[in-house]
């Protein structure tokens, strides 16, 4: 079942007088438990569309269907909404808070998307979630003890905490080696399937496509060509 369209989407910036077309078009059905990964050339727009596709910024035309409903033109308090409870993102840096233990980077999670969720719950998800991305060992760690590959593994984690609908990751494999790059996509597509996630990940690594159930293309703002 699709539960995410991005339709007939077009982005434009204005640099001075020029208007540049960013996004010129760009049609995408993203389904439920696959790993959709977007690849193409630096600048081709990978971002800018995964970006406009979880609501971080509008489309200039074109509509983003999520659960049946336009999220393009919701008002900014509704997508929040959307985004802490449906969402989950992670990127190139884990961005993990410095001064938080890796189980107090997830509490916030929580506490951010689920609020009225009782402490002692807050806590088996907390555990549920470290042994996924095996971690429950260092749930007392501070970031700066971690070694790359862990910190995504903590991003990841926190990004999933709240059971996401749809997972965003724009090149979460770009700052690790080819051995912790292949543990990251194998856990990034387990959690797709385990879950039932719909994910859009951006890369520029070749090798981490071995994960992707779809694989698209883009050129220049467009899609080039879907291997479905
Ligand atoms: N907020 C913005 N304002 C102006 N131009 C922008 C903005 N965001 C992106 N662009 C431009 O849009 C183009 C596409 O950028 P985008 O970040 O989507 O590319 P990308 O495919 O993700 O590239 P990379 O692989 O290098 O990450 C680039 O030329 C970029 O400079
Ligand atoms: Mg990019």
């Amino acid at each position: 079942m699709s539960i995410f369209t991005i339709d007939a989407v077009r982005k434009a910036f204005t640099y001075g007088e020029v208007k540049e077309e960013i996004l010129k078009g760009v049609n995408l059905t993203l389904l439920e438990g696959e790993v959709t990964a977007l690849v193409g050339a630096s600048g081709s727009g990978k971002s800018t569309l995964l970006t406009i596709a979880a609501g971080l910024q509008p489309a200039s035309e074109g509509k983003v269907v999520f659960e049946g409903e336009n999220i393009s033109n919701m008002k900014s308090e509704q997508i929040r909404k959307i985004r802490a409870t449906k969402f989950g993102f992670v990127f190139q840096f884990a961005h993990l808070v410095p001064f938080l233990t890796v189980e107090e980077q997830l509490m916030l999670m929580l506490e951010v998307s689920q609020s009225n969720l009782p402490k002692h719950e807050q806590k088996e998800e907390v555990d549920d979630i470290l042994k996924l991305v095996e971690m429950e060992h260092r749930r007392k760690a501070y970031p700066s003890s971690l070694s790359g590959g862990e910190k995504q593994r903590v991003a990841i984690a926190r990004a999933i905490i709240h059971k996401p609908k749809v997972l965003f990751a724009d090149e979460p494999t770009a700052s690790l080696d080819s051995k912790r790059s292949t543990d990251v996509m194998m856990l990034i597509r387990n959690i797709t399937k385990s879950m039932n996630i719909t994910t859009l990940l951006v890369t520029h690594d070749e090798e981490m496509l071995t994960f992707a159930d779809r694989i698209i293309k883009m050129s220049d703002g467009q899609i080039l060509q879907s291997a479905v």
